[in-house]
């Protein structure tokens, strides 16, 4: 029997929910202790060597890695969703320029603004197609905001190019050479899904109600905006800026810890070991920063990591996701605003999948709260109080 009423403090559950089971997947895993993440049973590394962004969507949406006809199917599709209406675009011009405005609040009303001028947006059965064109026009919205912000024209996308090489086009304004392509593809991957994280539990939640595919996608962009989750990824990079050089790296990462205070990239709800995505990330940090001359941040970083392991490794506070990508994107020429907006970009796909299996097997979220306040209280009238 779930005891509801008791005094503060006097029944324990775990805060967070952490290590509450919230439902079976067969989308990916995270074997916190041992640092491993699979997609589908594929180790990421695999993934992140082998596959691309269109082909981790097929395999997190349907549970197997697609045929080639199957790919290419999905591939057209997502195409042929890739423009979004021009009202959105007069929107973002409006109002992404603002630099008080952060760029996640910008998609998330961009992604709502989509709804009304979809015809199928409340359709239940419709939510695959859904998840198909957000995930689509993602891409789309976040490099638009990253060309208003810096006071350009969104450009439109082509359909030639993979939803990658797509995204870097459209926001960085030219087609880029493979490697660079082929990191971005990497990056929309590692980011794809990640367990029940707070942004993928949020658009369960809003799913699990039968609210349609929009909604839930919002929800999903609205809990990552947040620092201790997607945010993470700007602070770290403005956490090397700050420290400027790797000879006060090491000063600065001691006094901080001395000083209690929370080192965004590292530490993770799940991951006691290093997180295989910072991993893989770091190992790119090493050859973009070299082609952009920015090896002082990856210095910097290097110089954290050693240090933040020796003194809180045995803690199982390690770098995670957010470490390395932001000193990887820096490197790419993307702007620290828009490292969340990507985070997101890549997470839809997760998210997604994720909404498309809880309606096939569905039942609404509804935890309970343990009541610690007054009980058998009465009316005051306003007079007397
Ligand atoms: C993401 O869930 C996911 O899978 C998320 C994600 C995904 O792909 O979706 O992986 C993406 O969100 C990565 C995490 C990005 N956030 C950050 O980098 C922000 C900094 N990290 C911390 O805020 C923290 O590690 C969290 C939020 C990530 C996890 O927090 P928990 O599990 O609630 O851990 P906690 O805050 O209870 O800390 C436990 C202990 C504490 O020390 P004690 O009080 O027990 O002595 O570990 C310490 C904390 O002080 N600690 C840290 C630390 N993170 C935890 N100490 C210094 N620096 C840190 N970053």
């Amino acid at each position: 029997m779930t005891i509801i009423v008791a005094k503060p403090g006097e029944v324990q559950f775990p805060k967070g929910m952490e290590g509450v089971i919230a439902r079976e997947t067969t989308k990916g895993y995270v074997d916190g202790q041992k640092g491993k993440l699979y997609y589908h049973g594929i180790p990421i590394e695999e993934i992140a060597e082998h596959s691309t962004y269109e082909e981790v969507f097929f395999l997190l949406m349907y549970d197997k890695l697609p045929t080639k006809d199957e790919l290419s199917i999905l591939e057209m599709r997502m195409r042929q969703y890739r423009e979004i209406p021009d009202a959105v675009y007069d929107f973002i011009k409006s109002r992404a320029g603002g630099y008080n405005v952060h760029p996640m609040s910008i998609l998330r009303t961009a992604v709502s603004m989509l709804a009304p001028f979809d015809d199928a947006s409340e359709e239940q059965a419709a939510a695959e197609r859904e998840a198909i064109k957000i995930t689509s026009r993602m891409a789309t919205i976040t490099a638009a905001i990253g060309r208003v912000r810096r006071g350009l024209e969104p450009i439109h996308p082509r359909y030639e190019l993979s939803h990658a090489a797509n995204f870097l086009y459209m926001y960085l304004g030219e087609d880029q050479d493979d490697f660079m392509n082929r990191l971005m593809d990497v990056l929309l991957i590692l980011h794809a899904d990640h367990g029940c994280n707070a942004s993928t539990f949020a658009t369960l939640v809003v799913i699990s109600t039968l609210a349609d595919m929009y909604s839930a996608i919002v929800g999903g962009i609205s809990a990552l905006k947040g620092p201790l989750h997607g945010g993470a990824n700007e602070r770290a990079m403005a956490m090397l800026d700050e420290i400027g050089s790797e000879k006060d790296a090491e000063p600065w990462i001691l006094n901080a810890i001395a000083k209690k205070k929370k080192i965004m990239g590292f530490g993770h709800r799940v991951y006691k070991a290093y997180d295989p995505r910072a991993r893989i990330l770091h190992s790119y940090a090493e050859e973009i920063t070299k082609r952009a001359g920015t090896e002082r941040w990856l210095n910097i970083a290097s110089t954290i990591e050693r240090v933040m392991i020796a003194k809180l490794g045995a803690k199982g506070i390690f770098p995670n996701v957010d470490f390395y990508s932001g000193t990887v994107m820096s490197s790419m020429g993307i702007e620290r605003r828009l490292f969340t907006p990507i985070f997101a970009t890549g997470r839809v796909a997760g998210w997604a999948a994720h909404a498309v299996e809880q309606l096939k097997d569905n039942r609404i979220y509804r935890p309970r709260f343990i009541y610690v306040g007054p009980v058998d209280a009465s009316y005051t009238p306003i007079d007397e109080r």
